[in-house]
């Protein structure tokens, strides 16, 4: 075999996957519900044979004006006004993260993230050598008391100030907390004062079993300072990759020129176009909500039956739930084991930039029913016991690999 010379980068991120027993009821990343993925025969044949010319082309970099007209539409109903050249179409939420840190970030600037925090983001800032300032969440979001003085305290240092900030202000990933209105107002606030720019990611926002829908962080900025980052990954299918970015114009002039690709795909983008027109999104964010909440209530009241020592919060929305073990119980340990007892979760610790806690596990229930999403807690339950029962170092060390080479979204 020769040996290839991988760059430092390569090397530190890829690790060998581990072998699951067949059956393994995956509660890991936030897949779509295998049995409410959207139908698009139609809308690929209105988009292969009415456009064809153009659904078989380069799409250019900032996207087909009629995806980008249909944004604006969609977000206006959540108070986001806009016009197309805010805009701009890409491969999915992940994509356009990627291209805003290319955008923004030198090696070492620092971002402000939430602890914990989406684990992708993570992954996809540190390989722009991002660094973290990570803040806490309370039952409000992002505690923006904290933040100030942290801010505070590094304008008098003179230290470097933030460039960005990344947050899911809506039935957050990992956390489910919804970040009230005051905490967008103020966020915005601090933004303008200290100079830093918000992504606002936004992939769960339709997503809301109950309550009520509280405004973008985007709809409170009078001054530039948001980006706002959405998907059709989680109200349709991610296999669909259209994502997209509203943003200042001349921040989507700025991410345009770092497209490599030549665009997003014409012909998922019209089909996207298609699906919006015809209300198939809609109607499908309906479907999804109803059936998700049947998933989470299912997997809250499997933790009851099963794990009573763990604390769960019922989120209003979305895809996870965070789950906190009792003080002392390693999280890595734990999800490395439940693998071998076939469910797959992940462990917490890949929440976290700084100030890592160990005892919580990130757990997903979109992607299975509810009773493989009860069965799948009570497999974690019988890892639970078998760890409290004490593992051998051999165990440990299988387990900690287990939870360390899971495929992340
Ligand atoms: C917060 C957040 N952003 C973005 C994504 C993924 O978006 P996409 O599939 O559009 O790249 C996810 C998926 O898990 C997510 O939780």
């Amino acid at each position: 075999m020769p040996s290839y010379r991988f760059a430092t980068r390569a090397q530190a991120k890829a690790t060998a996957p581990v072998a699951l027993p067949e059956g393994t009821i995956n509660l890991s990343g936030g897949f779509a519900f295998p049995q409410c993925l959207p139908n698009v025969a139609a809308a690929a044949a209105v988009a292969a044979e009415e456009y064809r010319t153009e659904a078989m082309q380069y799409s250019g970099a900032v996207g087909l004006n009629d995806l980008r007209d249909a944004i604006v539409n969609y977000v206006a109903k959540d108070g986001v006004t806009c016009t197309r050249d805010n805009v701009i179409v890409v491969n999915g939420a992940k994509h356009g993260l990627d291209l805003v840190a290319r955008v923004f970030l030198e090696p070492g600037d620092a971002v402000i993230v939430t602890g914990p925090t989406y684990m992708t983001a993570l992954s996809i800032l540190r390989t722009h050598e991002a660094r973290f300032l990570s803040i806490p969440q309370d039952e409000e979001g992002l505690d923006a008391v904290v933040l100030e003085e942290k801010l505070e305290q590094l304008q008098r240092d003179g230290a470097p100030m933030p460039k960005l900030l990344f947050d899911v202000p809506d039935f957050h990933n990992p956390s489910g907390i919804t970040m009230s209105a005051r905490r967008r107002r103020a966020l915005v606030d601090l933004a303008k004062r200290y100079g830093f720019v918000i992504i606002e990611d936004d992939p769960y926002r339709r997503i809301r079993f109950d309550g009520e829908a509280v405004a973008p962080i985007k709809s409170f900025d009078d001054a530039g300072v948001v980006i706002a980052v959405g998907t059709a990954a989680k109200v349709l299918a991610p296999g669909l990759r259209i994502g997209w970015i509203i943003a200042d114009p001349e921040i989507v002039r700025q991410l345009a020129a770092q497209k490599a690709d030549g665009g997003t795909s014409a012909f998922t983008q019209r089909i996207f176009v298609e699906l919006l027109r015809t209300g198939e999104v809609a109607h499908h964010i309906d479907l999804i909500t109803n059936a998700l909440r049947e998933h989470c209530d299912a997997m809250i009241k499997a933790f009851a039956k099963y794990m009573p020592d763990v604390k769960v919060r019922r989120p209003q929305g979305g895809y996870y739930l965070w789950a906190e073990l009792p003080e002392g119980v390693d999280s890595d340990m734990l999800a490395g084991l439940g693998a071998s007892h076939g469910v797959l979760v992940y462990s917490g610790t890949k929440c976290f930039a700084a100030d890592l806690k160990r005892n919580f596990l990130r757990l997903c229930y979109s992607f299975v029913t509810p009773e493989q999403n009860a069965e799948g807690i009570r497999r974690l339950s019988e890892a639970y016991a078998e760890m409290q029962g004490g593992l051998n170092p051999a165990a440990q060390q299988r387990a900690s690999h287990a939870a360390s080479s899971m495929a992340t979204y």
